[in-house]
């Protein structure tokens, strides 16, 4: 039967290559950043029969968030501006926690402790005079605070953990969540403050830090809503000491080269999905989820391949970049175990460089496309 379908027909990266080697950036250097893999489509066929089945199941899918859940839904098919993300979250505050929960059929507790258990390890290695600074960027209603304030508080470290969103109502329900959070060594601070500036921001409503102030940055689902990401990763490679660590947690496109796997009782079967994946990304659950209930056609998954691009120069003069030291993608078990929770999770740790390798990496930066991809 005939072949029917592409999936990734854009790749995850776009970059201007003939703008890079005119600037004499060496291709080993653009390759180990942004390899080929991350720059080309990664196309996947579909039979005939898979193809005509998947979009009877999209039909379904569409038909449900068309009347099933017309009540959540917030925008209509747009890149939404940071004014627009906060109505959402204005919507979404009192009930974030079950409505978030339910979506990623509770895996997002396993997230939020997993940025708690590294900022808990981070900490008990770093060995310093004052308190290890947390910011918990995005924080919503304090649920990674709660958790980073918990495996502190196991591990016995002395610590400030700042919870930071932009959005006033879920300011206002993280405040009470760390109000009850109480343990001698440990300072919890709840501010107002925008990722996309996080030092000197001259808006006085919104906090500021202090440049290489901060140990580690938790950005746990936040990162989807922020409009410029790229201008999150200047600030957090200003506001992190040197060796500072960030954690990045959110949705990823799915990569047909790495699906999750189904095995849904007794590991009879190992099953791999990645055209169902692609599918559902793309036409069904995932995207319609985003859009119509999360409110955006945002797909940030480019950053967090573009992130180690950025630099910055302290007043010093020293230059310094995001080193990545773990990154793992993979699409993990959904609602009935269906592998299309397309997630990843990455740490990245602040290294001062040479002002040449500076060049090449915001030589390459400037020659990519730095615009959200549409999902
Ligand atoms: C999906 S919630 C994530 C909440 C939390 N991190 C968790 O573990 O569930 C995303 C949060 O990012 C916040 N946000 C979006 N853009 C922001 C920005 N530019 N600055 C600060 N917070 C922002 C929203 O207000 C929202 O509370």
């Amino acid at each position: 039967m005939a072949k029917q379908h592409f999936f990734h027909e854009t790749p995850v990266v776009s970059v201007d290559l003939q703008k890079v080697l005119a600037s004499g950036v060496p291709t080993e250097f653009l390759d180990r950043f942004l390899p080929r893999f991350l720059r080309e489509p990664t196309p996947l066929e579909v039979g005939a029969l898979k193809y005509w089945l998947l979009a009877a199941g999209q039909f379904l899918v569409r038909f449900y968030f068309e009347y099933g859940v017309k009540h959540l839904r917030q925008s209509g098919g747009v890149f939404l501006d940071r004014l627009g993300v906060d109505r959402i979250y204005d919507v979404m505050a009192k009930g974030y926690e079950d409505q978030h929960g339910r979506s990623v059929n509770w895996a997002d507790r396993a997230w939020r402790r997993e940025a708690a258990q590294l900022a808990a390890i981070v900490a008990a290695e770093t060995f310093q005079d004052g308190p290890f600074v947390v910011l918990d960027c995005c924080t919503g209603p304090g649920l990674t605070m709660e958790q980073i304030f918990l495996w502190l508080k196991r591990y016995g470290i002395k610590a400030r953990i700042i919870g930071g969103d932009y959005n006033e109502k879920m300011v206002r329900y993280a405040a009470e969540r760390a109000k009850v959070l109480s343990s001698p060594g440990i300072k919890i601070e709840i501010h107002r403050l925008d990722a996309m500036k996080l030092v000197d921001n001259p808006d006085r409503d919104l906090y500021s830090f202090a440049r290489n102030s901060v140990d580690f940055i938790a950005v746990v689902f936040g990162l989807g809503g922020v409009v410029d990401p790229i201008a999150f990763a200047r600030g957090a490679l200003e506001a992190l000491k040197p060796g500072g660590v960030l954690f990045v947690c959110d949705m990823h496109r799915p990569d047909p080269e790495n699906p999750g796997i189904f095995s849904p009782f007794l590991g009879l079967r190992k099953w791999k999905m990645p055209v169902l994946e692609a599918s559902n990304w793309y036409d069904g659950a995932e995207r319609k989820a985003m859009r119509d209930v999360w409110g955006w056609l945002r797909d940030h998954t480019r950053f967090r391949y573009l992130i180690p691009l950025v630099t910055w120069m302290s007043p010093d003069g020293r230059w310094y970049r995001f080193k990545r030291t773990y990154h793992r993608h993979l699409a993990e078990p959904w609602h009935f175990g269906l592998p299309f929770l397309t997630t990843s999770q990455t740490v990245w740790q602040k290294i001062e460089i040479l002002p040449e390798e500076a060049a090449w990496c915001e030589a390459i930066l400037a020659a990519c496309d730095t615009e959200p991809m549409r999902t």
